[in-house]
This record gives C-alpha cells, structure tokens and sequence, in this order.
C-alpha cells in the first residue's frame, strides 16, 4: 500500500483459499515496472494478466489497494469469466468493482 501510495497507484486485490485477483490502476510505465516486480516475487506462482485497458478515469480512486475475501460465489464467477473470451474477462473486472464497492 506504501508503494502504491507514493507511484499513484490504486487498485483492489480479491483472495480466495489459494489464488488472488488483483486489478492495478496507474500510469503505464509504473504499472509496468510493478508488474515486473510482482512477477519476481517468488511468493507467487503461475501468474496470469488477465486484461489491460486505458481507462477515462480510474474506478478505485479511494484505494491505494483495497483488500477483501472472495465468496465462493464470487469466486467460480469470476473464474468461469476469466476462462472464456475477453468480454467475459470485462465482465469479471465490472465484478470485481462491484464487489469492492460492497466491501468497502
Ligand atoms: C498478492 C500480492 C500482491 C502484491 N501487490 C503489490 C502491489 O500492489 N504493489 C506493490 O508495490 N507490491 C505488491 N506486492 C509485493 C511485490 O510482489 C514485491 O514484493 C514488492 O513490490 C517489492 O517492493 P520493495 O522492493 O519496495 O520491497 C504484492 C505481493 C503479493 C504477494
């Protein structure tokens, strides 16, 4: 959250038992280096970028990276989205705003 703080980045990122979901908001060339880094971290495993998109505005502004527990629900409907064609990965991105929005 520090890091994000002082690059401008927000975001929101989604866990469930084994896997997280994260969506990164920022300038390219900051989320590009973030990327890199995350992908170094050897906590992580099989990562996957899912979409990238220029946006007019940013949809987390409150959140230098907000932080939540995925339902189970919400978890096969975003894993069920992500499996299928690039709008059904929009779909799940408009998910996970939904849920943060919920959440808080
Ligand atoms: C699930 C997960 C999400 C992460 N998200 C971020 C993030 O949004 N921003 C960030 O700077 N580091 C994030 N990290 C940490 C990075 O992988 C990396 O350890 C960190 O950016 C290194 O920064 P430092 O050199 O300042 O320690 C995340 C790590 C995990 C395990």
């Amino acid at each position: 959250m520090q890091n994000n703080r002082s690059a401008g980045v927000t975001g929101y990122l989604l866990r469930d038992t084994d896997r997280f979901c994260q969506l990164l908001e920022g300038a390219q060339g900051v989320l590009d280096a973030l990327y890199d880094r995350i992908h170094r971290d050897p906590r992580h495993h099989q990562i996957v970028l899912r979409m990238k998109r220029t946006v007019r505005e940013r949809g987390f502004l409150g959140w230098s990276m907000g932080y939540g527990s995925l339902s189970a629900e919400d978890s096969a409907i975003l894993a069920r989205s992500f499996a299928g064609p690039p709008k059904g990965i929009l779909l799940a991105f408009n998910r996970v705003s939904r849920i943060a929005s919920v959440a808080g």
